[in-house]
């Protein structure tokens, strides 16, 4: 009997080119792309069921099983360090995680620095690997707003191509680590479908690589 593997992909860019690489690994679930309301989708020739969940969900459907595979990006896990495998990293959605600031922006020691972020333990912990005490102001989107209001001083958030800083007259400061997507694994579900899930994470991973 074939088993069913239950992957959970983020809604939006990444998870449509997660659902092109599994395509092209093999991995098709017919209808997954069309625009429509539907969230699941299975394919019971080859026993993979796809569904769409928004991207911060990803770690929790796969950390408490209702996933088997999930695909989600470096900066999630490194944010919520949910408990699940990390199996391979997929090259693509790569981008980084930096501190950035209006031009020019010298930083102030005597004062504790504001940071404005949707990533507080990650802003966290570069700064107290530094040294340097801050104080967090958890926002949920639009973070370059921040230092342009006075809100905060500086940001920690995603930088892909530059556009949004430069075009509000901010510019990185410091880059903290390098983002990618990456294929995650719920512990159990890897050792009881190991064979199935090693053949998809094989299969990414090999027409990752063509990409
Ligand atoms: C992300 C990030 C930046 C932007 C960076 O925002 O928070 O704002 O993308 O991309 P760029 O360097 O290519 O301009 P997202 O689109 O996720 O929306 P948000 O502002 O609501 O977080």
């Amino acid at each position: 009997m074939t088993q069913t593997i239950n992957i959970a992909l983020p809604k939006g860019r990444l998870g449509e080119k997660a659902c092109t690489l599994l395509r092209d690994a093999g991995f098709d679930c017919p209808g997954a792309m069309e625009d429509s309301r539907r969230l699941v989708f299975e394919n019971p020739e080859n026993g993979v069921r796809l569904f769409w969940v928004k991207p911060s969900d990803v770690a929790i459907y796969v950390e408490r099983g209702a996933a088997d595979l999930g695909v989600i990006g470096k900066d999630i896990l490194l944010e919520y360090t949910p408990d699940v495998y990390e199996l391979a990293d997929l090259k693509m959605g790569r981008c980084r995680m930096c501190v950035a600031g209006p031009r020019g922006y010298r930083d102030d020691v005597a004062r504790t620095l504001r940071v404005a972020t949707k990533f507080p333990n990650i802003a966290r912990r570069h700064y107290d690997a530094l040294g340097r005490p801050i104080e967090i102001i958890k926002l949920n989107g639009s973070i370059e707003l921040a230092p342009i209001l006075g809100l905060s001083d500086v940001i920690v958030d995603i930088v892909e191509t530059g556009t949004t800083l430069r075009e509000n007259d901010l510019e990185v400061l410091d880059t903290i680590v390098d983002i990618s997507a990456r294929l995650i694994a719920n512990r159990a579900g890897y050792k009881f479908k190991h064979e199935k899930i090693c053949e998809i994470a094989d299969g990414l991973a090999a027409v990752g690589k063509k990409v």
